[in-house]
């Protein structure tokens, strides 16, 4: 099932130079294509509309700091199961608790600063594609 998803690398990720390393494990994954790719900086209205659901918890505030402190770069990946396959390549939020081989868990230590977001479902991808990337039909 071919799918389409939405990846940020984090400030924390350009800022260290694991830009490269982090493109070259999902170019590595049999048949998924990197379709669209854009450095940027997120505003906070972005920011907002993109982690609508946290808006309101403790770390809302910090995470909208964390992720306007530099520059992001935005990926569309295409892919078999590319969703789901992502987010089991970034590991859990925490990356303490994430896996050895996965990149949170190979290159994170505090959940903030965790590297890489990759939507966690059809319905996120889809509305998280079009406010990054709305030119890409
Ligand atoms: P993301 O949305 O960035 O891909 O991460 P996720 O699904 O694994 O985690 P989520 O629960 O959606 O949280 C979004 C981001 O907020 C930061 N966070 N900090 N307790 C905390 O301090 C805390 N919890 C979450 C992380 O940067 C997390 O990725
Ligand atoms: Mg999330």
């Amino acid at each position: 099932m071919s799918q389409r998803t939405l990846v940020l690398l984090k400030p924390d990720a350009v800022r260290r130079g694991l830009i490269g390393e982090i493109i070259g494990r999902i170019e590595k994954k049999a048949d998924w294509r990197i379709s669209a790719l854009e450095m940027r900086r997120l505003d906070r209205s972005l920011l907002e509309q993109h982690y609508g659901e946290h808006v309101g918890k403790p770390f809302y505030e910090p995470l909208v700091e964390f992720m306007s402190s530099g520059p992001v770069v935005a990926l569309v990946v295409e892919g078999e199961r590319v969703i789901e396959g992502l987010r089991t390549l970034s590991g859990p939020t925490d990356p303490i608790a994430a896996a050895p081989g996965s990149i949170r868990g190979d290159f994170g230590t505090i959940v903030r600063e965790n590297l890489i977001h990759a939507s966690d479902s059809a319905e996120s991808a889809e509305r998280e594609l079009k406010l990054f990337f709305p030119t890409v039909g």
